[in-house]
């Protein structure tokens, strides 16, 4: 199902998507990097206190609502005709990619809150990798809607 009345919109869906989804990848890029550096102080210590409100506030004020809006234009740009070619490898792909991104944003939210209670249960080094995922998952998505190799 799509949305002729959207045709005249595309372009502004398209520059409001991408803009919610930098500000989106900006929060999921940082935070596991915060999380590596809360990994270095004591906990009950100012530091961490600090480190605590940090997470917090880049998950509610930032990371969240841009996902929302990511996801809001994603869905208007899905019902404009001809944005989405359902049988192209590339389009499955980029789906494929998100539901990863999407399960390392709750991973994020979990490990926040495990940090928020002082139940941090992983390594400095488990956050230096799992910093490398949204990385690797953005890459593919972008080269999948701009190249578009199948
Ligand atoms: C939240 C769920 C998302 C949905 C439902 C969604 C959906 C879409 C759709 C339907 C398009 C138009 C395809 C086209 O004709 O080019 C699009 C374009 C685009 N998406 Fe997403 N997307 C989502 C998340 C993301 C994420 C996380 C990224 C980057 C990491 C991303 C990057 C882009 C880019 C760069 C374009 C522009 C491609 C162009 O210039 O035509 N999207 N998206």
């Amino acid at each position: 199902m799509t949305i002729d009345a959207f045709l005249p919109w595309t372009r502004w869906f398209l520059a409001f998507h991408v803009i919610s989804v930098m500000a989106w990848m900006a929060g999921m890029f940082y935070l596991p990097r915060l999380f590596v550096y809360h990994c270095q102080v004591r906990v009950g210590s100012e530091e961490s206190e600090r480190f605590k409100i940090m997470e917090r506030r880049l998950l509610r004020a930032i990371i969240n609502p841009a996902m929302i809006a990511s996801l809001f234009f994603g869905i208007l740009l899905v019902l404009t005709p001809g944005a989405v070619d359902w049988h192209a490898g590339w389009w499955h792909s980029k789906m494929t990619a998100l539901v990863g991104m999407f399960a390392f944003h709750g991973f994020c939210s979990r490990w926040r809150k495990d940090f928020a209670k002082d139940q941090n249960r992983h390594t400095e080094r488990y956050y230096r990798i799992a910093n490398e995922i949204p990385t690797v998952l953005m890459m593919i998505i972008v080269i999948m809607v701009i190249v578009r190799p199948f």
